[in-house]
């Protein structure tokens, strides 16, 4: 993938990051929303027919769910999908403290997204610091945020290419910023059959029996994907590092190190293993050390 034009990264370097095609992943989703994304794409792709009735693919999408669910993980692939960069810009970092600031950066994105003239992917995370509800007139503060939201609608609106803004705070958009998006999408946590698939993937190249994979997915329901990578792939430096290092590889050892070394987040749920630890029946079954498959894997 070509870079994009200097004068064009110039211009966005100090609000988004620019991600490439080439580094892409694709996260594992359920059925239904990979479904709902590939319908987008496909229409993406047939904009010529679609011109030829007057129509035009949908632009706009909005992703909402629990931190680490592969919000910015798929955005990045779908953009790589349509083979463009994704400028990925931190609402956060836009909002500013004085009156007017906000929507002055506000237009500075769009426009220099604009301006580069290459069509890229523009995503907005933390997108709730930008389209939360709007405050009362009566104070300055409340006047401003209503200013930055209608600056958000226009440039919504009147911008040519695709938008994808992203959010763990679904409830706190204003109900006109979340219309104005043509797909809202909610990214939940994995059911069984993801969390299983997870767990092979970032275990790999360490095999494991599919009902050994089955109970460990069991042991973490109610856990996001971010954390059962984190899980895995401290399992996985253990395994490599710990026999040089002298440490205990015993299994039981192993794990409690891992559970005690990576936590779910306070607010959400703690899944069973986090709980049982080594005595969990997931860990009691499974056979060690695991055994590494094949390069490649
Ligand atoms: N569905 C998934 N499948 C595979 N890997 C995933 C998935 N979701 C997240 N991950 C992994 O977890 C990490 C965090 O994912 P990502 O940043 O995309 O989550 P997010 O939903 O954007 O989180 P946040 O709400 O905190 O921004 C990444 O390293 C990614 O590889
Ligand atoms: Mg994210």
């Amino acid at each position: 993938m070509r870079q994009l034009e200097r004068h064009h990264r110039n211009a966005l370097s100090d609000m988004a990051e620019i991600l490439y095609p080439e580094d892409a992943a694709e996260p594992i989703l359920s059925r239904p929303v990979r479904g709902a994304l590939t319908e987008w794409l496909t229409e993406i792709w047939a904009a010529k027919e679609l011109e030829e009735v007057n129509l035009k693919p949908r632009s706009r999408a909005l992703f909402y769910g629990p931190p680490g669910t592969g919000k910015t993980t798929l955005a990045h692939h779908l953009a790589a999908r349509l083979g463009l960069p994704l400028v990925v810009a931190r609402a956060d970092q836009l909002v500013a403290s004085y009156l007017g600031e906000t929507a002055a950066n506000i237009a500075r994105l769009f426009e220099a997204v604009r301006a580069g003239g290459q069509p890229v992917v523009l995503f907005l995370d933390e997108f709730d610091s930008l389209g939360s509800k709007r405050g009362s007139t009566a104070s300055a503060a409340g006047a401003d945020r209503n200013h930055s939201i209608n600056t958000i609608l226009q440039r919504l609106e009147a911008h040519d290419g695709t938008v994808i803004a992203a959010t763990n705070l679904a409830d706190d958009i204003d109900q006109a910023i979340w219309r104005r998006f043509e797909i809202q999408i909610e990214i939940a946590l994995p059911g069984p059959g993801e969390r299983k698939r997870i767990l092979e993937r970032y275990l790999a190249p360490f095999i494991f029996e599919a009902e050994t994979l089955s109970s460990l997915a069991e042991a973490l329901h109610g856990a996001s994907p971010a954390l059962i990578r984190q899980w895995c792939e401290g399992i996985k430096r253990n395994l490599i590092i710990g026999p040089k290092a002298g440490w205990n590889m015993e299994r039981d050892a192993v794990i409690e190190r891992q559970l005690a070394s990576v936590a779910p987040h306070p607010d959400l749920q703690r899944p069973r293993l986090w709980e049982r630890g080594a005595r969990d029946p997931a860990i009691r079954n499974l056979a060690w050390p695991p055994q590494r498959g094949k390069a490649g894997g």
